[in-house]
């Protein structure tokens, strides 16, 4: 009896390690992608959310992009803002190490298989 409560605790104590090393917190994009754009965009980037309401752009995983999908004009957006919608600008409010980590972030979201919102 006591084994099996031995046992049972330490898989217990496994599985939460192997949990924290792989969740998003572990890695800084997702960390700010959760704190300063999911809001927005919502945790899987697809902006259902009631401040990204009638902003088709504003989901990122559809394929559609207002500002091109390249990583340059991804980056440049996130750092300019979009004065046409509620997009902010991130520059000043992140580092451009921040900016890059987050940008990261968002075209894993947007890239269907790479670990983002789509199966
Ligand atoms: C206050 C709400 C809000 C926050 C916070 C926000 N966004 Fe946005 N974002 C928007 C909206 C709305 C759009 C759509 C703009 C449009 O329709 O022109 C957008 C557009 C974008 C686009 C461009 C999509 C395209 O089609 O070109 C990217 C990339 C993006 N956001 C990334 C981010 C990242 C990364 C963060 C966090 C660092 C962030 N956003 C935070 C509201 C927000």
């Amino acid at each position: 009896m006591r084994n099996t409560l031995r046992i049972t605790s330490l898989s217990i104590v496994l599985a939460a390690g192997a949990f924290a090393s792989c969740a998003p917190e572990s890695d800084p994009g997702a960390r700010l992608w959760r704190k300063k754009c999911a809001a927005c965009h919502g945790a899987d980037g697809t902006g259902r959310t009631r401040f990204a309401e009638g902003r088709p752009f504003a989901d990122l995983t559809d394929d559609r992009w207002k500002h091109g999908s390249d990583r340059a004009s991804v980056r440049r957006l996130v750092a300019d803002g979009d004065p046409a919608s509620t997009m902010p600008p991130f520059a000043g409010r992140l580092t451009p190490e921040e900016i890059d980590a987050v940008v990261d972030h968002a075209l894993k979201l947007a890239t269907p298989g790479s670990g983002g919102a789509k199966p």
